[in-house]
C-alpha cells in the first residue's frame, strides 16, 4: 500500500490566514526550522495507479498540482478513483466542492456524514448536476471494499471506526450527536497485510480504536494541539483543546503517552494546528515526540506499508 500525505496541518493551514502567532510569523519569514503546512488529507493507492483520498481538503487543488500521480494521464481521467471522509468538518469535505467539474465522485462516509453534508445543503446540488456524478457509498462498521465511480475495484477495504469527538461546528445545536459523526478510517488492502489508521480527529482514548492500534502499519493521529491551553496561553482563543475534541498531546494522560505505548515507531501526527510548538524543529515538544519513537507527517511525505 502507498500512502503520500497531502497535508498535515489543522483546519486554516500553516500558515494560517488570520495568525501571525510565532510559529506563523516565523514561517512566513522562512524560518528553517518551520515548514509550511497544507490542511490535513491522505492518498492512499494499492497498485500507484488508482488513488483514494482520505478527506477533501479545502487545498485540494494544491495538493494534486503537487503530486504528479494524481494528474489525469489523458482526457478527463484523472487517477483520484474515490474519496472517504472521516467527518464532516470544513476542513475535509470543502475541497468536494473544488471536484465538481462534472467528473464522476465516488465518495464514502457514514450515514452521519453524508447527512450532515447533503441535507438541507443548496450548495450540494452543484455536485449533482448530472446522473451519476455523485456515487455515494454508505460506510457501515462492518466496512466497504473500495470502487471508482465506474465500479472499478481499488484493491483496498475502508471500516470506519468511531472516536470520540463531536458535531461539525455548523451542525451543533441542529441535531443530536451520533457515534459515527467523526471516525478513523482504517484502510486495509486485499493483497497484503498493510493496514492504515487514520485518526485525524481524536477527542479521547477509545476502547473501539485500540485493536487497530496495535495492528497497523502506519497510524496517523489527531495532533492537533501540544497543551490543553494553547490558544488560551498564546492569547488567541478561549476554547481549550478539550473544549474542541482534540486530544491534547502532553496533558496529564495525555496522548503522546498513549501513542508511544501503542504504536512507537509507526505514529505520525497529523492534522496539526498552526499555534502547536512541536511544529518547530529543536522545540522542546518536538524532542519528546521524536524520543517517544513518533513523528510529524510532512506534506509530501510517501510510506509504502
Ligand atoms: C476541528 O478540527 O476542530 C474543526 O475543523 C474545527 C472547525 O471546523 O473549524
Ligand atoms: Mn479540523
Ligand atoms: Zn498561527
Amino acid at each position: 500500500m502507498l500512502v503520500i500525505v497531502l497535508g498535515s496541518a489543522a483546519g486554516g493551514g500553516f500558515p494560517q490566514w488570520n495568525c501571525a502567532c510565532p510559529n506563523c510569523r516565523d514561517v512566513r519569514r522562512g524560518d528553517p526550522a518551520l515548514e509550511v503546512r497544507t490542511q490535513d488529507s491522505l492518498a492512499v493507492s494499492a497498485d500507484g495507479r488508482r488513488w483514494l483520498l482520505l478527506n477533501a481538503s479545502p487545498d485540494v487543488r494544491a495538493q494534486i498540482e503537487r503530486q504528479p500521480v494524481l494528474w489525469p494521464a489523458r482526457g478527463r481521467e484523472t487517477p483520484i478513483s474515490a474519496i472517504a471522509l472521516s467527518n464532516g468538518d470544513l476542513d475535509h469535505c470543502l475541497g468536494l466542492f473544488s471536484l465538481r467539474e462534472s467528473q464522476p465522485l465516488s465518495i464514502y462516509a457514514t450515514h452521519a456524514v453524508r447527512a450532515g453534508l447533503v441535507d438541507h445543503n443548496a450548495l450540494w446540488a452543484t455536485l449533482t448536476r448530472r446522473p451519476g456524478q455523485t456515487v455515494w457509498h454508505e460506510l457501515g462498521p462492518e466496512g466497504s471494499p473500495v470502487t471508482g465511480a465506474r465500479g472499478d475495484d481499488l484493491g483496498l477495504k475502508l471500516t470506519p471506526v468511531p472516536a470520540a469527538g463531536r458535531l461539525p461546528l455548523h451542525l451543533r445545536g441542529r441535531r443530536e450527536p451520533n457515534a459515527f459523526d467523526n471516525v478513523a478510517l482504517v484502510v486495509s488492502e486485499r493483497s497484503s497485510k498493510a493496514l492504515l489508521v487514520y485518526a485525524p480527529g481524536v477527542a479521547a482514548p477509545s476502547a473501539a480504536l485500540e485493536p487497530w492500534l496495535e495492528r497497523a502499519s502506519a497510524v496517523f493521529f489527531d495532533g492537533t494541539f501540544s497543551h490543553d491551553s494553547e490558544l488560551v496561553d498564546l492569547g488567541l482563543g478561549s476554547q481549550s483543546a478539550t473544549d474542541m475534541a482534540h486530544w491534547p498531546l502532553f496533558s496529564p494522560n495525555g496522548s503522546l503517552e498513549y501513542l508511544a505505548s501503542r504504536c512507537r515507531g509507526r505514529g505520525y501526527l497529523t492534522h496539526v494546528n498552526n499555534t502547536n510548538p512541536l511544529l518547530r524543529a529543536g522545540s522542546a515538544e518536538r524532542t519528546a515526540l521524536e524520543a517517544a519513537g513518533l513523528g510529524v507527517a510532512r506534506d509530501g511525505m510517501e510510506l509504502e506499508l
